[in-house]
């Protein structure tokens, strides 16, 4: 933990405020970040056309904020392989009470990883968040991650009356898990980015080591409609992905993204069998679980895109007792 801190003030310290680049009075510092752009590396990657745009200033300008921002902002650095095999080495492998879904995973689902479920209305995507936010709490001898979780949820879905089943089927106090999620309802997708922002205070109060997002992307799909808000939405998205990625490396977390599939064929959104999002979210997840609902109360996990381990489907069941085999 204590080392976790000190990477982040290290990280901190190089980043000074957008309202101190140079060219950049308070007004437009103040543009900047409502438009999202509240540090200095979301400015320094942007395209000078994008930013003009999305924050009405002139594109001359944004050309003189962009080059002001890449020499600011803490780029990142090459690592050597040895230093991130050591990084790897700390990734700890979270159990979803499910056998034959942990072997699909190699394991578990990764911390310093984003896993993104997928999957049409029902398909247990939230079912299985739930469930995370239990084994999260287990010793790491018995798969857990021996910490608290924190719950992003868009869709007002978090029933405490779940977690209770779920921990009472693995003779856990289910006060004492309780007391250890934390959940913050989003109510837009700008509320949304605010807590993603916010995350990394809570996790200095309670040891975090899961965080779920649930829904990642559906305040995203119902506000910003239409072609013309594509630009938009996607910077606003990857933004937020952004934030998530960096807690996951931050405090060795796992991070549970959830998405549903478009449900008609619609311009906007394209084929109705792929996730929402589109390529932000699947370039920024690691694992990605399509969720299929079967026959019987069963699920079909199919592992669809990870970058060690193979293709392959895993069954399981959900219940009053929470994921199983
Ligand atoms: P959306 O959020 O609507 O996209 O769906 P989702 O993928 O999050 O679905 P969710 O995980 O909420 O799954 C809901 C389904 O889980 C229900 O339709 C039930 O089949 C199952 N389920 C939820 N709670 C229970 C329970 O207490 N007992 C049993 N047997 N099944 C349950
Ligand atoms: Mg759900």
């Amino acid at each position: 933990m204590s080392q976790n801190k000190k990477k982040e003030i290290d990280t901190e310290e190089k980043n000074i405020a957008v309202e101190n680049l140079p060219g950049v009075g308070p007004a437009t510092a103040e543009k900047l970040v409502d438009s999202g752009y509240s540090d200095l590396l979301s400015i320094a990657v942007e395209s000078p056309k994008a930013l003009a745009e999305l924050t009405d200033i002139g594109e001359a300008t944004a050309i003189k904020i962009i080059a002001a921002a890449k020499k600011a902002a803490d780029i990142g650095s090459f690592e050597a392989g040895d230093v991130l095999l050591k990084k790897r080495q700390d990734v700890l492998k979270l159990t979803t009470n499910s056998k034959s879904f942990n072997e699909l995973l190699g394991g578990g689902i990764e911390t310093q990883a984003i896993t993104e479920l997928y999957g049409e209305f029902g398909s247990g995507k939230t079912q299985i968040a739930h469930q995370s936010a239990v084994t999260c709490q287990l010793p790491i001898a018995e798969g857990g991650l021996d910490g608290h979780c924190l719950i992003i949820d868009t869709e007002n879905t978090f029933r405490p009356e779940r977690i209770v089943q779920m921990s009472t089927a693995l003779e856990m106090d289910p006060e004492d898990v309780l007391q250890k999620i934390h959940v913050a309802r989003a109510f837009n997708s700008h509320h949304q980015i605010l807590l993603g922002e916010k995350i990394k205070e809570i996790a200095k109060e309670y040891p975090v080591r899961l965080l779920v997002v649930d829904s990642l992307t559906a305040h995203f799909r119902a506000e910003y409609i239409g072609r013309g808000a594509l630009a938009d939405r996607q910077q606003k998205l990857n933004k937020h992905i952004h934030d998530l990625m960096r807690f996951g490396d931050l405090f060795n977390a796992a991070i549970i993204v959830t998405n549903q599939v478009s449900s008609k064929p619609d311009a906007f959104f394209g084929d109705p069998t792929r996730p929402i999002g589109g390529h932000i979210v699947g370039h920024a997840a690691t694992f990605r679980i399509y969720l299929r609902k079967s026959k019987g109360g069963k699920r079909i996990c199919r592992l669809i895109d990870s970058p060690n381990l193979p293709e392959g489907e895993a069954v399981i069941t959900v219940t009053e007792n929470g994921v199983g085999d």
